[in-house]
């Protein structure tokens, strides 16, 4: 169906092709899940749908990773189907997600595209040091211990303030990462405010660095300015929820980034030297 709905021919893109048929089973059932609470966000905005089934097609997202990772697009697509393939981890994420369907809050979506996005971010990077901020569940930890966990090198460093509002009653923060992805984990309770600056400090150089706390201006901001002087040449800054406000843009401006774009509403910029 989509091809025929494609307005470019797809003589002159035939990467695309190749990428939608690529497309396998596994992927197509991973895509799924989640099926109704996606056709919901869909109905909601289909303009933005549009454009997310655009830029799928046309391995978009795919392309600037590979450009700011240096690896190729094949691979990254690769490595974005990669935890649907990986029957271990796919089968505690399902079952972690049935416990979240049970409490009455909107979690994150544990089979978004924007959490496979990160994962692939930290497979082609290969770091050895990662700073997220905001674990909540821990889905995007999970997904980040496991690129490390194939990587077979790297720490992840969390920070979570611990508020119990985004967890199902009697679950602690991080709950979803499964034991045999601990190894590689470092969790800091407390406000990224107070243990950011020494904690960057300490770790310096980053290769990654991942915002998902306090989507606030101000707080972004904070982040941003604490973490990027430590970040390495070449590393990564990841914004998760970056079109909650201009937090993001504004500060990719005043590091005049040129490889910086929103995937999925994940901000993502490269540190250029
Ligand atoms: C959007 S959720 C994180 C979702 C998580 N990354 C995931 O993939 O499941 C935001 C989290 O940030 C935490 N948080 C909010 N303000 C914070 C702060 N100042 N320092 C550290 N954590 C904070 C909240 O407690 C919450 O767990």
């Amino acid at each position: 169906m989509l091809p025929l709905l494609s307005p470019i021919p797809l003589r002159s893109c035939p990467r695309a092709f190749a990428g939608f048929m690529d497309l396998n089973p596994e992927f197509m059932k991973w895509l799924f899940l989640n099926a109704k609470r996606r056709l919901q966000r869909i109905a909601a905005n289909p303009g933005y749908a549009a454009k997310a089934v655009w830029r799928e097609f046309t391995w978009a997202d795919e392309r600037f990773l590979a450009q700011i990772t240096g690896e190729r697009a094949s691979r990254i697509r690769q490595f974005i189907d990669e935890p649907a393939h990986t029957p271990e981890f796919l089968s505690h994420v399902s079952d972690c997600e049935k416990a979240l369907r049970t409490t009455s809050f909107e979690s994150a979506d544990v089979y978004a595209k924007k959490v496979l996005i990160q994962y692939a971010i930290v497979r082609a990077l290969t770091p050895d040091t990662i700073v997220e901020t905001g674990v909540a569940n821990g889905v995007s930890s999970a997904h980040m211990l496991l690129a490390l966990h194939k990587n077979r090198l790297g720490i992840l460093h969390s920070i979570e303030i611990g508020d119990s509002t985004y967890l199902p009653s009697g679950r602690e923060p991080g709950w979803i990462v499964p034991d045999w992805l601990r190894g590689r984990w470092k969790f800091h309770k407390g406000d990224a405010r107070k243990i950011l600056p020494q904690l960057t400090r300490e770790l310096a150089p980053l290769d990654l660095f991942a915002h998902d706390s306090l989507h606030t201006y101000e707080h972004m901001k904070f982040e941003f300015e604490q973490a990027f002087p430590f970040l390495r040449a070449g590393g990564i800054l990841i914004a998760d929820d970056a079109l909650w406000n201009d937090a993001f843009w504004d500060f990719a401006n005043t590091k005049l980034a040129p490889k910086a774009q929103i995937l999925h509403g994940v901000g993502v910029l490269r540190k250029e030297r």
